[in-house]
């Protein structure tokens, strides 16, 4: 038996109550696709409002809403415009605070988005930079570079976009701008001392506001060294990811991060943060660390096969990371960057690299496919998902749950061309259709115009199918995916315990055991074969299949515990 301690470096008094975030079950919200309270088919913050019981009865600590600021849409909000106000159409700041005095008043606690490696386009900095011209101060708080070639019009240098095509777009006076992501979205310059200085006033605004914590988007990729001649995209493509790499994971990114971390512990509780860094496992507890950001997501179980050795490998790997950073772990298996992790169990495993990783996102090709139903075995999925998520939500650390994966949802692959929105589709002439299958409208009722969604024409088409996945469908069904969530939430927020996990030899290489220091135990069988439990004096209190037994059915997962 191995046991891994993972608590915080310094342990703390016996009486005093670890901080909130170490094992939270955290909901994220992507609210433009949650609950429209206005009736404009985009989702909204008295939406989400309006549901605070719902999310009080599903028994998670916290939201996490992804980004509701003024955006003109080009990344699904992802392209800020003003990162102190609230999007016009989701709402005002009015409404803001009454949803967090609404979650709050529930014990919920709520986290917000910020992007700051790149603004909108239509963000004041950028319509100032481009009103100013070449050479003006405006123009420093992006990166601007002439072009190359013998007249200037080729791009600085050959870079491409993480969505596709070049990421250096050309202005009308002749000059390039970078932009990793959409040309909607350009780049900051993180040396310009304005850029640093202004997310510190924005996140005082939102600490100010109430807000409990942040959540960094592409945390790993603010600062840049971008000196003169710039790397061709095969050298950068072949540079070591160190901390001394131009673009992604420098070292000198924790100067910013040391500084948001002293503004955030200026607050009572201090503030928290968690980084969306996708670098190198070892580096990850410079993100993490409780000098730095605090925590940072871990996207392992999300690219893994429903698998055994997979999954052990992974717990593992993390609660050790997480110890070496003395932060708690995270496990992630759905955001809305990502197919629906019920519909990527129901299809063919992916290629994997020689490092392990899938060739292509697991699912994206099924979605290109028109979402042939042929290739996914829906029913497999679901139960697998089930499974996976209650092996996730019984381990040591914070567990993240994607908007709808508590209703089984599986991803919407049947939206026509014409009303696709994710930049992915159009940067790659549809040859990656992106992102949008996980962020169609919920349904709520299931006899009502958009199930509930709100009186518009949502903004992304629901499939019929929805319907009988709807939450009052769901509440009714006592073998529901949401009746599921709710138990298993429920109890875990009862039996939550030290931050410590023993494995339990099973016997065999498709079945994972393992048991918190409180008697908690947790047992998937990830084979087709029944698994019987033995040795253990823990009672069966709750099943992925519904029914709690010694007997754990193939691709299922059982607790057992003290009952309560
Ligand atoms: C992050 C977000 C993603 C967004 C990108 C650019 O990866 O999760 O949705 O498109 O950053 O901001």
């Amino acid at each position: 038996m191995t046991t891994v301690d993972v608590s915080p470096l310094t342990r703390p008094d016996e009486e005093e109550v670890p901080p909130w975030w170490r094992q939270a079950a955290v909901y994220q919200i992507y609210p433009r696709s949650f609950a429209d309270a206005n009736g404009d088919g985009l989702g909204d913050i008295p939406g989400i409002t309006s549901r605070a019981d719902y999310l009080a009865e599903l028994g998670i600590d916290a939201v996490w809403l992804s980004p509701f600021y003024p955006s003109a849409l080009a990344d699904g909000g992802y392209d800020v415009a003003d990162y102190r106000n609230v999007d016009p159409r989701l709402g005002t700041l009015d409404d803001f605070d009454d949803m967090v005095a609404a979650l709050h008043a529930r014990g919920i606690r709520v986290v917000v988005d910020i992007v700051p490696n790149h603004t909108s386009d239509q963000h004041l900095w950028f319509q100032e930079a481009l009103a100013a011209g070449r050479g003006a101060p405006a123009r420093e708080r992006y990166i601007f570079r002439e072009g190359t070639g013998p007249d200037g019009s080729e791009p600085p240098a050959d870079w491409e976009s993480a969505f596709g095509g070049p990421a250096w777009r050309r202005v009308a006076d002749g000059q390039w701008y970078l932009h990793n992501f959409a040309p909607e979205q350009p780049d900051l310059n993180w040396d310009h001392p304005d850029v640093r200085a202004d997310f510190v006033t924005t996140l005082r605004f939102w600490a100010d506001r109430g807000v409990d914590g942040f959540r960094i988007d592409v945390a790993h990729m603010l600062t840049k060294d971008l000196t003169d001649p710039l790397p061709s995209r095969a050298t950068l493509d072949a540079l070591p990811r160190d901390g001394h790499h131009p673009l992604i994971d420098r070292d000198d990114v924790h100067e910013v991060y040391a500084q948001w971390r002293a503004v955030l512990n200026e607050y009572d509780p201090p503030r928290t943060a968690v980084a969306e860094a996708w670098v190198d496992p070892s580096r990850i507890p410079l993100y993490a660390s409780p000098e730095s950001l605090g925590q940072a997501f871990n996207f392992d179980l999300l690219e893994a096969d429903f698998d055994a050795g997979m999954f052990r490998r992974i717990v593992a790997d993390n609660l050790a990371l997480a110890a070496e950073s003395g932060s708690s772990s995270t496990w992630v298996l759905s955001n809305h960057d990502v197919v629906r992790h019920a519909t990527r169990y129901g299809l063919a495993r992916p290629e994997r690299r020689e490092d392990g990783r899938p060739a292509v996102k697991h699912g994206t090709e099924w979605v290109r496919g028109g979402g042939d139903p042929a290739a996914l075995d829906a029913e497999a999925g679901l139960r697998r998902g089930r499974a996976a998520t209650l092996f996730m939500l019984g381990l040591p650390g914070s567990a993240y749950l994607y908007q709808g994966e508590e209703l089984g949802l599986h991803e919407v692959a049947e939206i026509p061309d014409g009303e696709r929105q994710d930049p992915t589709f159009f940067r790659t002439g549809g040859e990656d259709y992106g992102r949008d299958g996980c962020r169609v409208p919920l349904p709520w009722v299931s006899s009502e115009a958009s199930f509930g969604f709100g009186a518009g024409r949502p903004h992304l088409p629901q499939p019929a199918w929805f319907g009988d996945l709807a939450v009052d469908v769901a509440e009714q069904d006592p073998t529901s995916t949401l009746r599921l969530y709710r138990r298993a939430l429920t109890l875990r927020e009862r039996l939550q315990t030290a931050e410590q996990l023993e494995w339990i030899p099973t016997g065999r290489p498709d079945v994972l055991r393992y048991r918190r220091p409180n008697g908690w135990e947790v047992v998937t069988n990830f084979g087709g074969e029944p698994y019987t439990v033995t040795g253990s004096d823990a009672d069966p209190l709750l099943a992925s299949t519904g029914d709690a037994a010694l007997i754990v059915p193939g691709e299922s997962t059982l607790w057992l515990g003290p009952r309560g």
